[in-house]
């Protein structure tokens, strides 16, 4: 079964890198594109993704987008809940969840980010965070996904063991069987293939390597 290849570019990229994109990567089914909002477009080349969303149907937010307005966009994935949005922009879990719960209400599915900081991570906790994560942000209808990102190795080239993703994602498939899981955490095109070949590891989250066209066909290569 094919892999998943979410591409998060944060708040990097341009309209070179989209047309990259849409030259090397027209018509890839399981690659999705999550640029910033302003480079969203309703493209039959690309599967784009949001990487926020407000959790109101419309109001006085000055600076957000809501679901509808993701839908006339014709976007068919968001993330929610990114440890970035966590930290920096104060989202709790019930926020996260409300998230989740308004693009499941308009037909987009939400990729949840959990994960552990490294404090939790050194203190043996990340069992126990992931699964308050999970039952404080989770939607009740299904159809959400669920992507494991461990705080500490987002950017930092750190990775978890391959044993410590495998004993995560297992935990994560026991509570969640039919949800498509993901890791993210300084995924490049070296360590993909080992990776993406973790079982109940449907796919990867990336954040600077898919900044790199020749990176993301690598990793790409290696989750068909
Ligand atoms: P990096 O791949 O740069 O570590 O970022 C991961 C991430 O946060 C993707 O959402």
């Amino acid at each position: 079964m094919q892999k998943w290849i979410v591409a998060n570019w944060k708040m990097n990229g341009s309209k070179n890198l989209l047309n990259e994109y849409k030259n090397a990567f027209k018509s890839i089914e399981n690659l999705i594109v999550c640029p910033p909002f302003i480079y969203l477009e309703e493209s039959a080349d690309l599967i784009f993704g949001a990487q926020n969303v407000n959790q109101l149907a419309k109001g006085a937010c000055t600076g957000e987008i809501s679901v509808q307005m993701l839908v006339e966009r014709e976007v068919k994935y968001c993330l929610v809940g990114h440890s970035e949005r966590r930290q920096q922009f104060h989202e709790t879990n019930n926020i996260v969840r409300s998230k989740a719960e308004a693009c499941l209400g308009a037909n987009i599915t939400p990729i949840i980010c959990i994960g552990e900081t490294l404090e939790q991570y050194e203190a043996n906790q990340t069992t126990e965070v992931l699964e308050r994560q999970l039952a404080e942000c989770s939607p009740s209808e299904s159809g959400f996904w669920i992507a494991y990102e461990p705080v500490w190795a987002i950017g930092t080239g750190k990775t978890p063991t391959t044993d410590e993703i495998s004993a995560v994602h297992f935990m994560l498939r026991k509570k969640l069987p039919n949800t498509t899981l993901l890791y993210g955490g300084s995924v490049n095109d070296d360590n993909a293939a080992t990776i993406i070949a973790i079982p109940n590891v449907d796919g990867v989250l990336v954040g600077g390597a898919s900044l790199d066209v020749a990176a993301v066909a690598v990793i790409l290569k290696h989750a068909r």
